[in-house]
């Protein structure tokens, strides 16, 4: 066992203070006010409510899975109205719900527990396939005597299974209509609260008369509760706006009939909706969503006037006077530019969004301007007949607005000639044709009374990528040393020079991260010296190669809580949580064992955080987590997840932030500045790429047009890299277009390395190379196999997470039988070591 950084005391920490008063401060700000008359903020002689719902008490704090934080407790809605003053008095009700709600979820963990047994896995893989489903609640029958009622609807989801669009799910249940209605028709104000990571369908909300307010307050962490009571008294100010379109039908949405088990066909994803994923689809095919991307209410009015766009061929800049035009409450707004690119040879959504600005909180009456800058290539679209990024020649018409339905046309910018902006080369072919959906012409848009702006297309600079193709053999040209990373460190000695020096067989060891566990080492439980870590890489100590310490996210540091270590130093075994999966400490626990506590701040999930559409937030929350990762000794952060929301029923969406590349890729370059400005500590961006899917997630191949992957599934990470520069990478499970990401060198080494300038290394998500059947991490019956460990290191992908000795020995074998390349181990190893020198 290395040295322990957990605490020996379970007080309340100081940082938990501070960091649960940040987000308390913040976290309002992600909520979205869907509907409001006026009843939102309550008034302050409105504080006794009717409280009802299955998220009252149970509030959910973040999704399952590796995603979810072990923090110290959870404040539920419930406790933090009370704790505000509030009269809660529909205690009879709630009460009766917990015992349904407990009842079924005794009866779950003795199913999963009994599943687990025979299967011989550990339960918590039982509980990825097959997660738990809220029981029916009780009926509401009875008025109390107040006139506020509060509905809160929860959903929970995680890795391992997609949602399903049934009740209980992504519909609203017979009960939970039943309760709203009753609710409606029988208090004076009726408000509906969703504690929810993901869409659901609000269409029995929008059909129901009588309700006042409906609010998306999200999945916020551990204070959930307070930051709730906040927000309902108006102490906070929800400016949240939608980051996915809430669509009015679930089939609205274009990968609807076939998206995972849908059309029963969890081997094969086709992505026959191509580009138009979101509003980019509803917008251009003109169809009518229940909410738009971008909308979102706040709890006042605002103007907002365009007052001047400028261009050239580096930004496009456009000023936007807001002003607060309610009388009683502060807010903020948030100001987004879409352009719409000229249809040339190439096809184009009608807008997409280029920019976004957030006011400060404006008083009424309160004005004040911002400005939205982009750069000016980052309209241009992807040619795969040209392999290139072009901006067409044309009319490019940028439009202001506070929704992608509500914008305002508000300049031309007129390009001359065509410009090629960057030069690559097709990198993702298709193993199988998918047949793309297609958008009619649009007719030409009347631009006369605009401002024009001309745009030169002979002052552009074509950016030519020079793809990297074989990675040269480093020579050992310090034979008779014996170097180690303190030469480096020292300046005696670079780090190829180091490299050129290890043996196969410690490059290879340093490739595959720890895997001499014991077989329970599942997700969540591989790290020694920092117990609950989800992995480590594998340090050399006679090199003086420390191990980088991982631990998961995204809704803070994922740690065990609490643990004991014996008299020798030994960590006994005992107390893992893993969500509804407790561990207990084993009867025969020493009674001299020693009690450690890592307590951590459960943040509000990405889909929540996300909704704030203010980066300087996201950039604080990254910094509260970098401070715990500081404290427990945590070195890479194996957040955010930035996948796409293709589909509302993907499981894993309230981990990622948005159904749009610049939004997704924004939040997750300010969650990575937030870390990264503690210095050897790093964000591991996942799940690279096209991600989208959690039935049969290791073994799904995502097929996907070139153009797709890098205007949508790529850009979000493009921008990160480009703009934060993760220490790490994780690659998805998933294949694209036949080939595993983990293995696929087009994309780690063409678009990651060569294109974007990524200078970090690559890890696998968890036993990629691995066959996760015979580990019980994935069905038997499925179509495609498991990554492969030498294709890893052709492809870059540095380290196997958490990798087995089979890994190692494929390494070395393939090196020895010349079917990989020294070099493109020493390629790695190098990259590795290139963070680990960062580390402390
Ligand atoms: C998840 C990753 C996570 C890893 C380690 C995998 O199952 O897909 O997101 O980081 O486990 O816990």
């Amino acid at each position: 066992m290395g040295k322990l950084y957990a605490l020996t005391s379970d007080e309340v920490t100081a940082l938990e203070k501070e960091n649960q008063e940040l987000v308390r401060s913040l976290a309002g700000e992600c909520m979205v006010v869907l509907e409001n008359d006026g009843t939102l903020p309550l008034k302050k002689e409105e504080r006794t409510v009717a409280l009802y719902g299955s998220g009252a008490r149970h509030t959910v704090k973040g999704g399952t899975g590796s995603g979810d934080v072990n923090s110290r407790e959870v404040i539920n809605i419930y406790e933090g109205l009370k704790a505000e003053g509030f009269d809660v008095v529909s205690e009879d009700w709630l009460d009766e719900y917990d015992k349904i709600l407990s009842d079924a979820e005794s009866k779950y963990m003795d199913d999963v527990n009994k599943k687990a047994q025979e299967k011989h896995v550990p339960p918590i893989m039982i509980m990825f396939s097959t997660p738990f489903v809220s029981p029916d609640e009780n009926l509401i029958t009875d008025v109390k005597d107040t006139d506020v009622a509060i509905y809160v609807i929860s959903r929970n989801s995680g890795e391992g299974a997609d949602r399903f669009n049934v009740k209980k799910d992504y519909e609203l249940d017979d009960a939970e209509i039943a309760n709203i209605k009753f609710l409606a028709e029988n208090y004076k104000k009726t408000i509906v609260l969703l504690n929810t990571g993901a869409v659901i369908d609000t269409k029995p909300l929008r059909n129901t008369e009588g309700i006042n307010a409906v609010m998306i307050v999200g999945q916020m962490g551990n204070i959930g509760g307070n930051i709730v009571a906040d927000v309902l008294t108006g102490k906070s100010v929800p400016s949240g706006k939608l980051t996915d379109t809430w669509a009015e039908n679930y089939s609205d949405y274009p990968s609807s009939e076939t998206f995972s088990h849908n059309n029963g066909n969890v081997d094969d994803e086709y992505y026959t909706e191509g580009i138009y994923v979101g509003y980019r689809y509803f917008d251009t095919f003109g169809i009518k969503p229940a909410y738009s991307f971008g909308y979102g209410k706040g709890y006042t009015e605002f103007a907002y006037e365009v007052k001047d766009v400028t261009a050239d061929e580096k930004k496009v800049n456009v000023s936007v006077e807001v002003t607060n035009t309610g009388s009683e409450y502060a807010g903020r707004e948030v100001i987004q530019v879409y352009v719409t690119a000229p249809e040339g040879a190439i096809e184009k959504p009608f807008k997409e969004l280029r920019g976004f600005a957030k006011t400060s909180l404006l008083e009424p009456g309160q004005k004040e301007t911002v400005t939205v800058s982009f750069d000016t290539v980052s309209m241009a679209s992807y040619d795969i007949t040209r392999a290139a990024y072009v901006l067409e020649k044309g009319e490019y018409i940028v439009r202001a607005g506070n929704s992608s339905d509500n914008v305002t046309a508000a300049a031309v910018l007129s390009l001359d000639n065509d410009v090629v902006t960057v030069q690559c080369k097709n990198l993702f072919g298709l193993d199988e044709a998918v047949d793309e959906i297609h958008a009619p012409k649009r007719e030409k848009e009347d631009a006369s009374g605009l401002k024009h702006i001309e745009l030169s297309s002979a002052l552009f600079v074509t950016e030519k990528i020079e793809y990297q193709e074989n990675r040269p053999v480093l020579e050992d040209k310090r034979s008779g040393e014996k170097l180690t990373m303190d030469d480096v460190h020292e300046g005696r000695a670079t780090l190829e020079e180091l490299v050129a020096q290890l043996s196969l067989e410690e490059m290879a060891q340093l490739c595959v991260g720890l895997y001499d566990k014991s077989a329970s080492n599942v997700v969540g439980s591989a790290s020694g010296s920092v117990v609950g870590a989800a992995g480590e890489t594998v340090g050399i100590p006679d090199r003086k190669i420390i191990p980088t310490i991982n631990a998961d996210g995204p809704a803070g540091l994922r740690l065990q809580p609490h643990f004991k270590v014996a008299k020798d130093g030994k960590i006994l075994p005992g107390g893992e949580v893993f969500g509804m999966s407790v561990n207990p400490f084993p009867e025969d626990t020493p009674e001299d064992a020693i009690d450690y506590y890592q307590y951590c701040t459960a943040i509000p999930i990405a889909s929540t955080l996300a909704q704030s559409w203010d980066m300087d937030l996201i950039e604080k929350m990254g910094h509260l987590v970098g401070k715990e990762m500081q404290q427990f000794h945590i070195h890479l952060w194996l957040a955010p997840g930035m996948n796409i929301h293709r589909n509302p029923l993907c499981g894993r969406n309230f981990e990622y932030y948005s159904e749009d590349p610049l939004v997704s890729g924004s939040c997750a370059a300010a969650d990575t500045k937030g870390v990264q400005s503690f210095e050897g500590q790093g964000t591991t961006i996942k799940h690279f790429a096209a991600n989208s899917q959690e039935d049969n997630r290791m073994y799904n191949n995502a097929h996907v047009s070139e153009r797709t992957m890098r205007e949508i599934y790529l850009r979000g990470f493009e921008i990160a890299v480009k703009t934060s520069q993760p220490l790490s990478v994780m690659t998805s499970y998933n294949l694209i277009n036949g080939i595993h990401s983990a293995n696929n060198k087009d994309l780690l080494q063409g678009a990651l390395r060569d294109e974007w300038g990524f200078k970090g290394f690559v890890m696998t998500d968890w036993f990629s190379s691995q066959d996760a059947r015979s580990i019980g991490l994935a069905p038997e019956n499925v179509k495609y196999d498991c990554a492969s460990s030498p294709a890893c290191i052709e492809a870059g992908n540095d380290v196997q997470m958490p990798g087995c000795k089979q890994n190692v020995d494929d390494i070395i074998s393939g090196v020895n039988e010349g079917r990989i390349s020294l070099g493109d181990v020493q390629f790695c190893a190098g990259n590795i070591l290139g963070v680990v020198a960062q580390c402390k």
